[in-house]
């Protein structure tokens, strides 16, 4: 019987493929799994089921000479090193589609929190410093009539700007290739930043776009404008945010991802009334949880079998997992 890992407790009725057909064990503490212990279990095993806090990299699969196939519980795959799996022959599967949706309204909920200084305001509220209604009070941006410009115009990028027309905005995009089918004009990244009141990361982590937005960009941008990263924290060089956020470059900044990740307490981001920063939860919804696992157990399942994965990720059509 094939042997199978996952790498994070997942609800049983997800595990039942897995059970019912190899030999399945789980790592089943609310914690990823510490790397010594992952690269032990990977020397016998045939098949991983992990997440975006595992590192696997040429090291560990160089520690795992049974290995078949991963699946990652997950859209992005940036901590997984694809081409040394790709090498290996080792399919890699993905969660595209299913977190789609979940997490275009977590990046239209955070925009709209921050262009409307929400939590600035509910922090007052629970600090009892609420006084009387006053003209000037927290005065923010509108989001209605403005225009928004979406960094990667892949499914998460597409489904954000399908929110846009909700609230008579205007979009601009940058992406790979041009998308006709919108109702978007595709520009340079340094024209939308120049051009839009507001920015929202949907972009996928590679090479490419680590620190994509950094001092040049954060420069770039209007001082009104309000930048939101749903994708993954590196592409946002860190230091360069909090420097502009401090010298009031840009108006502020609502994060769902971070570098590092988790954000220590003490980080000067979270010093900063201008910033909002939830931890990594764009994509949790229960209905979407329970999708992503059932699609990251059926990939593992398929490619254990010899089948085609339902969603197996490939680097020649990265953007459409942006
Ligand atoms: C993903 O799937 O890559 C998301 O970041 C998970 O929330």
């Amino acid at each position: 019987m094939k042997r199978v890992y996952v790498t994070r407790g997942l609800p049983e009725p997800a595990l039942k493929p897995l059970r019912d057909l190899f030999e399945t064990e789980v790592w089943d503490r609310n914690e990823p799994i510490p790397r010594g212990h992952l690269s032990e279990v990977l020397g016998d095993v045939d098949g991983l089921l992990c997440m975006l806090t595992d590192e696997i990299d040429a090291t560990l699969l160089g520690r795992a000479p049974r290995l078949e196939v991963i699946s990652q519980m997950a859209v992005g795959v940036d901590n997984i090193d694809v081409e040394e799996c790709h090498r290996l022959g080792i399919p890699v599967g993905h969660t595209p589609d299913v977190l789609t949706e979940t997490v275009a309204d977590t990046a239209f909920a955070l925009l709209a929190s921050i262009v409307r200084r929400l939590p600035e305001g509910e922090k007052i509220v629970r600090r009892g410093e609420w006084g009387p209604w006053s003209p000037t009070f927290l005065n923010g941006r509108d989001l209605h009539g403005t225009t928004l410009g979406i960094i990667g115009m892949g499914r998460i990028g597409k489904a954000v700007s399908r929110r846009c027309a909700g609230f008579n905005m205007e979009v601009v995009y940058t992406s790979r290739s041009a998308k006709p089918d919108l109702d978007a004009r595709r520009l340079d990244l340094s024209e939308l930043l120049g051009r839009a009141d507001h920015v929202v990361i949907c972009v996928s982590l590679n090479i490419e776009t680590h620190h994509l937005i950094g001092v040049k960009e954060l420069e770039m941008m209007k001082e009104t404008a309000y930048l939101v990263n749903v994708s993954r924290g590196p592409v946002v060089d860190t230091n360069a945010l909090v420097e502009a956020l401090k010298a009031g470059a840009i108006a502020g900044a609502a994060l769902d991802v971070t570098d590092p990740e988790p954000l220590p307490a003490e980080h000067p981001l979270l010093g900063l009334d201008s910033c909002l920063v939830v931890p990594h939860i764009a994509s949790s919804s229960v209905r979407t949880r329970e999708a992503m696992a059932r699609l990251a157990v059926d990939n593992l399942v398929a490619g254990l079998e010899g089948r085609e994965m339902p969603a197996r990720y490939r680097q020649d059509r990265r953007e459409q997992s942006d």
